[in-house]
């Protein structure tokens, strides 16, 4: 059984790559991990257990000294860029002991994002971090929201992605669309990259969008699509396209691509970032010299605080006992509840492979 209550073996957001400065160190805590991330100066961002392997104390409060090595300040020892300790001030003979070098963390670099695998390392390879283009795409203009802690544990913030009928009463008063939470909701299940996904789609024909729709996408009726994914326990995408009815998917589509990440830091919280993606040559219908994804960002920040604010009392109360309580079940659940069964089976992996793996030298010891 996980003692923890997140999946483990994943890529998870660390950040976008605009975030990882050359030699500039960062410190992050994710699935309970301190990790320290910087970008050596070939360029590469690399990743480690954030404890000097003299005693402990964090290398993302150390500095660079030259040629990109890395200082503890605390007894100066100095690692390069793969974690290799390369200079020992106690030792000024030279003796450096081959396990004089930090834990190295996967870290993979791709569209724009950094994922870090904090789990079983010997899981990695079987999966594969999700592919988000529009983020690195000149075509498209990509807006973040930076790091938000969240104190909620990372599945109340899938949950809440995946089932929008929140958006009233939520959301009334920004995008509280009433009229889209009734429509029907389509589920969509598949497997990318090893993970296992569950889609939610609404379709529309002749919709007549809300205001704030036509201010960022110009038609005042359409058919639309939306789709909202739990791509992997550490991104939800959401697709939104809308056109003239009878014209999607003919060139004249407009909507967004946005990302969310969610990255677990420990049971309690939560690291949340958004990122929307419009076409770069898309500009608003209410404010011309603006583009959407502007428009857009600009709305974000207090449905966010909605958001958040819903999350934290949810987590509250999760701390009471249950006590006979149990939560119902709803239509529009289905989504949610598909992704808790695909989040308990993963744990539920990994647990089975890390007693594999403490079992291994047992049996190699009763072999022998
Ligand atoms: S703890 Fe880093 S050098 Fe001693
Ligand atoms: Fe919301």
């Amino acid at each position: 059984m996980n003692a923890h209550k997140y999946v483990k073996d994943c890529w998870y957001v660390a950040g976008l790559s605009h975030e990882f400065k050359t030699s500039v160190l960062t410190s992050h805590k994710i699935a309970e991990q301190p990790l320290v991330i910087w970008r050596a100066t070939d360029g590469k961002v690399v990743a480690f257990d954030d404890r000097c392997c003299h005693k402990r104390f964090p290398l993302s409060q150390g500095r660079f000294i030259a040629d990109g090595v890395l200082e503890c300040a605390y007894h100066g020892l100095c690692y390069d860029s793969t974690g290799k300790c390369v200079k020992i001030p106690a030792h000024p003979e030279g003796n450096i002991p081959p396990q004089a070098r930090l834990r190295p963390i996967p870290v993979i670099e791709q569209d724009g994002l950094v994922w870090v695998w904090a789990g079983n390392p010997d899981r990695a390879s079987l999966f594969q971090p999700p592919r988000t283009p529009e983020i690195s795409d000149a075509k498209w203009e990509a807006i973040d929201s930076g790091p938000m802690m969240v104190p909620a544990n990372y599945l109340l913030l899938i949950e809440n992605l995946l089932d929008i009928t929140h958006f009233y009463p939520l959301h009334d008063g920004n995008i509280g669309d009433y009229a889209n939470s009734l429509l029907p909701i389509e589920l969509e299940e598949g497997e990318e990259g090893g993970y296992r996904y569950v889609r939610t789609r609404r379709s529309a024909r002749n919709y007549t969008q809300p205001p704030y729709f036509v201010d960022w996408f110009h038609y005042e009726t359409v058919d639309r699509e939306h789709t909202h994914c739990m791509v992997t326990p550490g991104l939800t995408r959401v697709e939104l396209r809308v056109a003239p009815p009878g014209k999607l998917g003919t060139g004249v589509d407009r909507g967004y691509t946005l990302f969310h990440t969610h990255t677990p830091v420990d049971d309690r919280n939560h690291v949340w970032r958004w990122c929307v993606t419009c076409p770069a040559d898309h500009m608003s219908r209410g404010d011309p010299t603006k583009s959407a994804a502007k428009r857009i960002a600009g709305m974000f920040p207090e449905v966010v605080a909605q958001d958040h604010w819903a999350l934290e009392k949810q987590q509250h109360m999760m701390e009471y006992d249950d006590n006979g309580y149990s939560e119902l079940f709803l239509r529009s659940d289905k989504a949610l509840r598909r992704a808790r069964q695909i989040l308990a089976q993963m744990q539920h992996e990994e647990a089975k492979a890390l007693e594999a793996r403490a079992a291994k030298p047992a049996a190699a010891a009763a072999s022998a």
